[in-house]
C-alpha cells in the first residue's frame, strides 16, 4: 500500500498564520503539522509517499522534508496549481498510485491510534473504500456519517442539522477505482471537488466499509482546532529524527 497527504489549500481559515507559508507546516506540539500524519504513514508501514501541496510553499515543503531519507521514506511531490479541494488534489495521485490501493491522510489531521489494524482491515477488505468515524460535538464542521446496522448510509458534508455525530475524519482507503470516480465529480457549492462526493460514490456501489478510532483524533484547521490539536500532540511527539527540540 502507498500513502498520500494532502496538503494544498491555502490555510484561510488561520489568517494571517498562513499569509507567508503553508498551513500544514504550522507547529503542532513539537514538530510541524504535516510530520503528525507522515508518522501515522510510517507509523503503520507505508513508506512510499505523496506529498500533494500548492504552488506558493512548495518549495518550503520540500526544503523542510527533502527526499524522505531522514524519514526512512520515500517522498514523491506533486503541486496543485489552484485550490480545488481534497478529491481534486487526489486526482492528482493516479500515476503514483500506479493501481495500488493507497491511503490517504489530509495534512491537518492529528490521531493518536496507529493505523496499522486499519491498513490490515482494509487489506482483508480487499477493494472499495474504507473510512474511519470519529463523534464529534461539533458535527457540522465535518462530513457526518448516518450509520444504521453496521453500514454507512450517506454522508452529508457539513450539514447544518447532522443526521449523527460521527464526523468522516481525513483518513480514507481506496483502491484504484478512485480515479475513475474522481473524474465524475462535479464541483460543490464551495467550489470543490469534495471527498464526500467521492465516499458517496463508493456507498451507491455498495463498495464503502467504516472503523472507528478509540483514541483522540482532531484537525488542525481552525484556531480552536489548532489549539487542541498543540495540546494533544504534546502529549505525544512524533519519534522522527530531527523531531522535538534536537537538530
Ligand atoms: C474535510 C472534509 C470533511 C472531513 C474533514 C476532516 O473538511 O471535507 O468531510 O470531515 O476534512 O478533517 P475541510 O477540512 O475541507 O473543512
Amino acid at each position: 500500500m502507498k500513502g498520500v497527504v494532502l496538503a494544498g489549500g491555502t490555510g484561510s481559515r488561520l489568517f494571517p498564520l498562513t499569509k507567508v507559508t503553508n498551513k500544514h507546516l504550522l507547529p503542532v506540539g513539537q514538530a510541524p503539522m504535516i510530520w503528525h500524519p507522515l508518522w501515522k504513514l510510517k507509523e503503520a508501514g507505508i513508506e512510499e509517499i505523496l506529498i500533494v501541496t500548492g504552488t506558493e510553499h512548495m518549495g518550503d515543503v520540500v526544503g523542510l522534508m527533502g527526499s524522505g531519507k531522514d524519514f526512512g521514506c520515500r517522498f514523491t511531490y506533486k503541486v496543485q496549481d489552484e485550490a480545488g479541494g481534497i478529491a481534486q488534489a487526489l486526482g492528482l495521485a493516479e500515476n503514483f498510485a500506479g493501481g495500488s490501493p493507497i491511503c490517504v491522510i489530509l495534512g491537518d489531521n492529528i490521531c493518536q491510534d496507529s493505523l496499522k489494524g486499519e491498513v490490515q482491515a482494509y487489506e482483508r477488505q480487499g477493494r472499495g473504500a474504507r473510512i474511519l468515524l470519529k463523534p464529534v460535538e461539533d458535527p457540522q464542521r465535518y462530513g457526518v456519517a448516518e450509520v444504521k446496522d453496521g453500514r454507512v448510509l450517506g454522508i452529508e458534508e457539513k450539514p447544518k442539522v447532522p443526521k449523527s455525530n460521527l464526523s468522516v475524519t481525513g483518513i480514507y482507503f481506496y483502491d484504484a477505482a478512485v480515479f475513475d470516480i474522481i473524474r465524475t465529480v462535479k464541483p460543490s457549492g464551495r467550489g470543490e471537488m469534495e471527498i464526500t462526493d467521492v465516499n458517496n460514490a463508493y456507498i451507491a456501489r455498495g463498495e464503502l466499509a467504516f472503523g472507528t478510532f478509540q483514541g483522540w483524533w482532531t484537525d488542525a484547521g481552525t484556531f480552536p482546532s489548532l489549539a487542541h490539536a498543540n495540546a494533544l500532540a504534546l502529549q505525544e511527539p512524533v519519534p522522527f529524527p530531527g523531531a522535538n527540540g534536537r537538530k
